[in-house]
């Protein structure tokens, strides 16, 4: 008993041990042709700081990284590294963007969100320059968003009047209406019109897109868009309801015509007891 018990923590201490290598190696093999990581990573202070941060951020985790938001090339750490060196004009024809300034921040983030960008630049915000995405979001650590963001913490450092609250609460209401009409449909599905989904659909995709509109930072149209929302979602409530009224019409008439069925099978079983017993 005890050998076996021994002999198996040996395997499992095996196992464990070739999981372990094996991740070793794999996140050895993640950085070992990236350039920039290497040679960062030994760096102290601000140089060195955002390869532990982006460990951390939604960005490692889809895949982008050093390279993806300040060029140049991760397997050529001597053309990068001449870069580093050369003017901002030349180290660009190389494809090194560096360090960007306050100002060009919008479109650095903004190659990749390009709504946001658009909505951000002509928005109040974009039009002052600040707060600008990195004062939101951070370069390096960058997380995954939720409305709790839009919260007194990151406003309050400008704004008195709770903006982030107003609009959180405007987001939440919707999302809270469109969440019991999904469940509605979802419930009355097999019965539906498959218009009816359709509907939804939409509305769900338009839901998608609050997250851009939030970045015009203005009160009208992030008013509109939840209104926009909220309507529809009645709408399609509407239709939902008007279907299990029928669906209960339906069930009556259906009691109806049982209750009529049976009366008349029992009025022809005493019809037929009452007709005289022929005789042969
Ligand atoms: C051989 C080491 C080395 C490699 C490889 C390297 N860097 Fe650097 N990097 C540095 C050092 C050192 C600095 C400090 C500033 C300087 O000397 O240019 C720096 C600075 C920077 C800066 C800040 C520039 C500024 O103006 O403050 C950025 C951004 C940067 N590197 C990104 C990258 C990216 C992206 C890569 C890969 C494509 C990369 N680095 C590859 C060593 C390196
Ligand atoms: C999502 C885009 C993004 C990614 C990914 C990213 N950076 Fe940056 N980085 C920025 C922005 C924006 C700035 C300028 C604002 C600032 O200094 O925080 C910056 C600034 C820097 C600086 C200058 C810091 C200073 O204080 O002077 C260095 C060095 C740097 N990045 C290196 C890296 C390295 C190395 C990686 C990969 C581990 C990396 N960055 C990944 C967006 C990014
Ligand atoms: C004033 C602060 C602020 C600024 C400036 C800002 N954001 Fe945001 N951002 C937020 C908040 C808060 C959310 C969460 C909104 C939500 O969940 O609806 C968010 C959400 C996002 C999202 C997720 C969107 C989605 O559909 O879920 C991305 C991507 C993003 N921001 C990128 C950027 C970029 C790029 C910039 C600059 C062009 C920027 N942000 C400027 C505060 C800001
Ligand atoms: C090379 C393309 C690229 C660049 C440049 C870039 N991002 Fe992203 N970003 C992505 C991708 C891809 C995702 C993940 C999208 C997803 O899964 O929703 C993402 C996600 C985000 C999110 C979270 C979105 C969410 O769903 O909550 C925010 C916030 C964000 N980025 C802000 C920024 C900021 C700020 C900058 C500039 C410092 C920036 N991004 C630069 C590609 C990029
Ligand atoms: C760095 C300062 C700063 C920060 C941080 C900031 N704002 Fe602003 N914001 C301004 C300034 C300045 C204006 C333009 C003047 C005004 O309307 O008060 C403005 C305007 C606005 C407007 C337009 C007002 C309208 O009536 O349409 C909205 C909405 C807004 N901000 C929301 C936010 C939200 C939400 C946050 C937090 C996620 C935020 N702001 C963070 C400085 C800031």
């Amino acid at each position: 008993m005890e050998k076996i018990t021994s002999g198996r923590m040996l395997i499992a201490l095996i196992l464990a041990s070739a999981v372990f290598l094996g991740m070793e190696k794999a996140l050895a093999q993640d950085f070992s042709d990236n350039s920039c990581i290497l040679c960062h990573s030994k760096l102290s202070g601000p140089r060195g700081e955002p390869v532990k941060l982006l460990k951390q951020s939604i960005h490692q985790e889809v895949g982008t990284t050093c390279d993806s938001c300040h060029g140049g090339d991760p397997k050529d750490a001597d053309l990068s590294w001449r870069a580093h060196k050369a003017s901002p004009e030349a180290a660009l024809k190389v494809g090194f963007i560096g360090k960007p300034s306050e100002e060009e921040i919008p479109e650095f983030c903004g190659k990749c969100h390009v709504t946001i960008k658009d909505n951000y630049l002509n928005s109040n915000h974009g039009a002052m320059g600040i707060p600008n995405c990195v004062t939101c979001h951070t370069s390096h650590s960058v997380q995954r968003t939720s409305l709790a963001k839009i919260r007194q913490e990151v406003c309050a450092m400008c704004h008195e009047t709770p903006r982030g609250q107003v609009i959180e609460a405007l987001i939440v209401e919707a999302r809270h209406r469109l969440e019991q009409v999904s469940d509605l449909v979802e419930k009355y599905r097999a019965y539906l019109p498959s218009g009816v989904e359709d509907q939804l659909n939409s509305v769900q995709a338009q839901d998608a897109t609050v997250g851009s509109v939030f970045h015009t930072f203005s009160m009208d149209n992030i008013k509109e868009q939840t209104e926009s929302l909220k309507v529809k979602a009645d709408t399609i409530a509407q239709e939902v309801e008007e279907l299990k009224e029928e669906l209960r019409n339906r069930k009556k008439i259906g009691v109806g015509i049982l209750i009529f069925t049976l009366c008349a099978a029992a009025a022809l079983f005493y019809y037929r007891k009452l007709l005289p017993i022929p005789h042969d």
